[in-house]
């Protein structure tokens, strides 16, 4: 990985490990039921997961028969990924890469962006960088859906201090919202086995009406948001979002 690609995530992602005990696989199944119609996924189709993560959809999707490839710049995520893979005897195809970096052509039906893994780069124009290229993934026909936290929901809601308990860590959150960058930088401090660490990192948020626009100036037609992984329209009441665009032609 070459060092233009470092950032907050590289020493974040590997201990935010436990915070994926926050969804538990109920909530999982229910995520990949409603993304598999909206991205109306069945066996066979390729679908692109950028990023992965630890296979929290990836694995699901593969066990359907969809065709996975998943990019995540997290090395222990791909490692632990991959053992999950072997040991269902599931193929995915794994890749290594910032997903700035991604370089696929028309190759998959569909691709997804899911759980506020968008806005993570300052320049704005590496963040539609990373729309950009998964645009370039699609076939024509393909569908794009991503999935993230609202901002205007954020801002109506926003607490500068929480904290939760996840599994043996502990996790305090400290969060700063900047207007000026319509960033969240938060402080998030894991405390296990008596051990603390602070890690800090900085998301771009979006708007509904924002993220129309950078879907429309990367080529994606056909724009819909809905404001909750049941549905219904995104308003300020929308804590998550989901937006999905169709890069234009025919399957
Ligand atoms: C909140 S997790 C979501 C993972 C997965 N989409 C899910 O729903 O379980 C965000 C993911 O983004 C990955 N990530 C962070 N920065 C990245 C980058 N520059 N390029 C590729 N992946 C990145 C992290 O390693 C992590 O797996």
């Amino acid at each position: 990985m070459s060092k233009r690609d470092s950032g907050w995530w590289d020493e974040f992602f590997p201990a935010f490990r436990p915070l994926f005990g926050l969804l538990p696989r109920k909530a999982t199944n229910a995520q990949v039921r409603y993304f598999i119609k909206l991205l109306k996924l069945r066996r066979g189709r390729k679908f692109l997961d950028c990023p992965c993560g630890i296979g929290r959809i990836a694995i699901p999707m593969a066990k359907m028969g969809i065709r996975v490839t998943g990019v995540d710049i997290t090395e222990s995520y791909l490692k632990e990924l991959s053992r999950k893979a072997e040991k269902q005897r599931l193929k995915i195809d794994l890749r290594h890469c910032d997903m700035r970096r991604i370089q696929f052509d028309s190759q998959f039906d569909a691709a997804a962006n899911i759980w506020t893994s968008f806005g993570y780069f300052e320049k704005e124009s590496d963040n539609l960088l990373v729309l950009k290229r998964i645009y370039k993934a699609l076939k024509p026909g393909g569908k794009f859906l991503l999935h993230t936290i609202n901002r205007d929901w954020l801002i109506a809601n926003f607490q500068p201090d929480g904290w939760q308990q996840v599994g043996d860590t502990k996790v305090l959150e400290r969060r700063r919202f900047d207007y000026a960058t319509s960033t969240s930088n938060t402080t998030f401090t894991l405390i296990a086995e008596g051990e603390e660490t602070a890690y800090d990192t900085s998301i771009r948020m979006y708007s509904y009406h924002e993220l129309i626009a950078m879907f429309k100036a990367v080529g994606f037609v056909d724009i819909e948001g809905l404001g909750s992984e049941k549905g219904g329209p995104i308003s300020h009441a929308s804590r998550m979002m989901v937006v999905i665009g169709t890069r234009p032609g025919r399957r």
